[in-house]
């Protein structure tokens, strides 16, 4: 097996002053590629400023013989998202790879929700996701290779307060998938990261169990998922503590009320162990794959 090179690649990595995007920022830039290190500095809640992140991280891959420039826009704003995927082109030419990891957490129970809660943090995670990617993909498609990971969260399974968080996590899932299927014809791939690790963000809601979580234990598969050995698009990876495992978005076989057939609220449930079955569940990789499936059920039994 040959070893992982990034030489002549240019990478933007949001969010990489600090905790996680900073060691794939260190490891891609280790690994050759050219990399633009965004992050607006700011506390764990995204208020505030400060531009020493992204320079020290940016000083740190230069004192190591790496090549690095630093962004200090916002995320959350389609200029930001511009600026930040211009300053890789006018520094290196280009964008290859895009890791989405920039954001902040601003939890509350759903009732205390406030709207500012609401849109600050589909701001700075989903719709930041939108507004760098969709400069970095009119270039990459220009050049016909491009690699994304956007940064999930288990809180997608839910998570007590997190209301805000985890539905602007699902929303990377389906932007992740739906880039992967527009951009498979231009050798673009899309992937997802679910992160458990020990940054400033976790450290308190972890306990002494973040002491097994490094950051670094994640970094390994997302420099797999950014680079020219990767295989797959289209999925999503839990990485926590050495551990890497999958995360499908499946469909299961179910229950067919039969062609022409209404059921009642009274079939369904008496159907409801059927309907939950995951045995035979596929993955989709797309909504097609989802209509076969559905259409194969109206042919004639032969
Ligand atoms: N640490 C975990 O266990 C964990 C779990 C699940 C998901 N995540 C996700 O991983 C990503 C990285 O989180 P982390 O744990 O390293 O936290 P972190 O707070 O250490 O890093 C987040 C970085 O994003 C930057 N940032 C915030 N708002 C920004 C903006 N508007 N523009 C540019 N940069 C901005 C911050 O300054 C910070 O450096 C986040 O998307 C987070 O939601 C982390």
């Amino acid at each position: 097996m040959s070893d992982i090179s990034f030489d002549g690649r240019v990478a933007v990595v949001t969010g990489a002053g600090g905790g996680l995007g900073r060691t794939y920022a260190l490891e891609l830039a280790r690994r050759g590629a050219a990399v633009v290190v965004n992050d607006l500095g700011g506390s764990v809640k995204g208020e505030g400023g400060d531009h020493t992140a992204a320079q020290k991280v940016v000083d740190e891959i230069k004192a190591a013989g790496g090549d690095a420039a630093p962004n200090f826009d916002s995320v959350s704003t389609p200029e930001g998202g511009a600026a930040i995927v211009q300053t890789a082109i006018d520094t290196f030419g280009k964008v290859d790879i895009v890791v989405n990891n920039a954001g902040f957490l601003r939890d509350k129970s759903f009732l205390k929700l406030t709207w500012d809660d609401l849109d600050a943090v589909l701001d700075v995670h989903l719709k930041a996701a939108f507004y760098v990617s969709q400069p970095a993909f009119a270039n990459m498609k220009e050049n016909g290779y491009g690699r994304f990971v956007f940064t999930a969260s288990n809180a997608t399974f839910g998570n007590f307060g997190q209301t805000n968080y985890s539905a602007a996590k699902m929303g990377l899932v389906g932007l992740s998938n739906t880039i992967a299927v527009e951009g498979a014809r231009a050798g673009i791939l899309s992937n997802v990261i679910m992160p458990v690790a020990k940054t400033r963000m976790t450290e308190e809601l972890l306990g002494e169990f973040a002491n097994y979580l490094a950051p670094e234990l994640v970094t390994p598969m997302v420099t797999y998922l950014c680079s020219e050995a990767c295989t797959t698009t289209h999925g999503a990876y839990s990485a926590a503590g050495g551990r890497y495992a999958a995360v499908k978005w499946t469909l299961g076989e179910g229950w067919f009320a039969g062609s022409g057939n209404t059921p009642t609220a009274e079939e369904i449930q008496a159907h409801l162990d059927e309907i939950n079955d995951m045995s035979g569940a596929i993955v989709p990789q797309s909504t097609t794959d989802e209509i076969m499936a559905l259409a194969a059920k109206f042919q004639p039994a032969s």
